[in-house]
């Protein structure tokens, strides 16, 4: 725990709306304060690094996961999170983001926000006093790709030289986990349907993180050579709320990155299987997979609760230890 307190003291205060901001190192460390975090869970589930902390979420988009996870989590850290739904806050329309960022920074140790929009995400970080933490924007989805990372680390035991692959819609988490991942050192290797890849500039800046960082990244039409050799595999829903009208094109168009029983043939003896949820069974994934051996996708949707804990305890940081003194102890260690 001693050695990641020097990038936790840095982390104080900041912002978390892309992966792209954060160091490797920085990564790392939220990693492994969330490995210790979990750790300590599994003996005792409440924390309260945080009590008579509040955390703002802000949710223009519907969301199982993403609220659950933030709202228990800092539950556990002893804080109290607010759902913020449109209609029931003035933001859109007759708030401006610029106001509501300041007035949410009054009572709030941090904001969470998910909107379908980055200028959004964006122009409230610009003027809030506190932490504001991406929930999921248009393209972004940078906690879904860091719990990943640590899932992936779970399983793996260290992330640099796993292989990942990535095989249908270039989306929010085939995008983050584009950068994430190679900025970790792992071999990215992302199968997306032609006509739907990952942006230019997004492929170009994951193979560029790559070479720095000793691993590699493939962008590919073909999942069968996404997939050869891979680690994990993940895929993700192919259309989304809005593109009701492209479903049947779009269902045409990644047929092929199907994940059954004959695409699972292909793929290397021991490999997992990944999704960020919630799945549509029988498009993207099909239930003998989803519900197979190498299916890892729990995992996963808890382990958005301990990385986004870690997350929050590191960009809010801590003022007061608790009384109990192993999470004295604890907490020592981290504010040392
Ligand atoms: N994976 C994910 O973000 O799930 P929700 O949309 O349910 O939050």
């Amino acid at each position: 725990m001693e050695t990641i307190l020097p990038a936790l003291r840095r982390l104080r205060g900041r912002h978390f709306l892309t992966d792209l901001d954060y160091s490797r190192e920085e990564l790392e460390d939220l990693l492994t304060l969330a490995v210790n975090l979990k750790t300590l869970w599994k003996k005792r589930p409440l924390t309260p690094f945080l009590p008579g902390h509040h955390l703002a979420m802000i949710f223009e988009a519907a969301s199982t996961r993403t609220r659950v996870s933030f709202e228990n989590g800092f539950a556990e850290l002893g804080g109290n999170a607010l759902y913020l739904r449109p209609g029931e806050i003035h933001l859109p329309g007759r708030e401006s983001i610029a106001d509501t960022a300041r007035t949410l920074s009054q009572y709030n140790a941090a904001i969470e926000i998910r909107s379908k929009s980055n200028e959004t995400v964006n122009e409230l970080a610009a003027n809030s006093s506190v932490p504001v933490i991406n929930g999921m924007d248009h393209d972004r989805h940078p906690c879904q790709s860091m719990s990943d990372a640590f899932t992936i680390l779970e399983y793996a035991g260290s992330l640099p030289g796993v292989t990942f692959a990535y095989v249908g819609d270039a989306a929010h988490p085939c995008n983050s986990l584009s950068t994430t991942l190679a900025k970790l050192g792992l071999n990215v290797r992302i199968g997306n349907a032609a006509g739907y890849e990952i942006a230019p500039e997004l492929a170009k800046k994951a193979a560029a993180l790559a070479d720095e960082n000793g691993g590699s990244f493939l962008l590919t039409n073909d999942p069968l050579e996404a997939i050869a050799g891979a680690d994990f595999i993940y895929t993700d829903c192919w259309w989304w709320t809005g593109q009701e009208d492209e479903y049947s094109d779009r269902v045409a168009a990644f047929k092929a990155f199907q994940v059954n029983a004959e695409l699972w043939s292909h793929t290397k003896p021991g490999a997992k299987f990944m999704h960020c949820l919630p799945a549509m069974r029988g498009e993207e994934v099909t239930d003998e997979i989803a519900d197979s051996a190498a299916s890892i996708i729990f995992t996963q949707a808890q382990n958005r609760m301990h990385f986004q804990k870690a997350l929050m305890l590191a960009l809010i940081g801590i003022d007061a230890l608790p009384a109990d003194p192993d999470l004295q102890a604890i907490g020592k260690a981290l504010l040392a």
